[in-house]
């Protein structure tokens, strides 16, 4: 059975899409089998992190209302699989639905992510549905801090426990100088257990604009991989 993780933040644009892929290629280099599913209906961005977007036909809400077989919603991104979500709601995506189609995957895989979408409505429900984990992510900043709080009391009530907080776009020097929250400020704003801190990563902005799948500094390529190692229970030191 894969362990099933939704990865959500509250706040649009804090980076939710970006920590899938990272750490989906991170999790990949430690030998695992990862499936990544965009739960972003309306408005996916996966495909063009992973750098699929031609190749996307079908998605998971073909699989769910039976137009498809599970096999041909999966995209190949190297060693990971990766399934698109559907351009529009339909009210057939029920919870319980959803938690059906998921369980067509489950023993396929070690890990499987949802990308959820911005926000606490309908959408971000069908991604925590199947989740038995849960990652937050929040950049350090008040507005963001706050959503997570709730974000993460939501998820809670989906009976999900296991929840870790990922601080994206960390700027050392500018925490240093007081200009945005500090590691600590964010844990005790948002009583969350940190997992895992990535710095401001230029490249990764840079890798969005280009038709080409994402690239990383080496920097955040190593803090994907830690958060990556802890996800599968190892014990690894803090650095910022
Ligand atoms: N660590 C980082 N350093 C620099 N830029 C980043 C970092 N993480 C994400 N970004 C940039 O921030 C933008 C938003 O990222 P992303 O799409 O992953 O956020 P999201 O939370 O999934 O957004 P949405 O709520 O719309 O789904 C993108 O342009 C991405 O390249
Ligand atoms: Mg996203």
């Amino acid at each position: 059975m894969a362990k099933k993780i939704v990865i959500a933040s509250g706040k649009g644009g804090v980076g939710k899409s970006t920590v899938t892929a990272g750490l989906s290629r991170a999790l990949e280099n430690e030998g695992k089998k990862v499936l990544a599913i965009d739960f972003d209906i309306g408005l996916r961005s996966l495909d063009l992190l992973f750098g699929v977007r031609e190749q996307v036909v079908k998605n998971w809400g073909d699989v769910l209302l039976g137009n498809c077989e599970k096999e041909h919603a999966i995209i190949h991104v190297g060693n990971i699989d990766f399934i698109s979500a559907p351009l529009n709601f339909n009210e057939e995506f029920t919870q319980e639905k959803v938690r059906e189609m998921i369980g067509k995957y489950d023993e396929d895989y070690d890990i499987i992510f949802f990308d959820a979408p911005a926000g606490i409505s309908a959408g971000f429900s069908l991604a925590c549905v199947a989740a038995d984990s849960a990652l937050v992510v929040s950049t350090p900043d008040d507005v963001c801090v706050r959503s997570v709080e709730i974000t993460a009391q939501k998820i809670s009530s989906f009976g999900i426990n296991d929840i870790r907080l990922v601080i994206n776009r960390f700027i050392r020097k500018l925490s240093a100088k007081r200009k945005f929250l500090n590691v600590d400020e964010v844990i005790d704003l948002t009583s969350v257990q940190l997992i895992g801190v990535i710095p401001y990563d230029a490249k990764i902005g840079f890798s969005s604009m280009q038709t080409s799948s994402f690239n990383f500094k080496a920097s955040s390529q190593k803090s994907f991989g830690r958060i990556a190692k802890r996800i599968l229970g190892e014990n690894v030191p803090l650095k910022l």
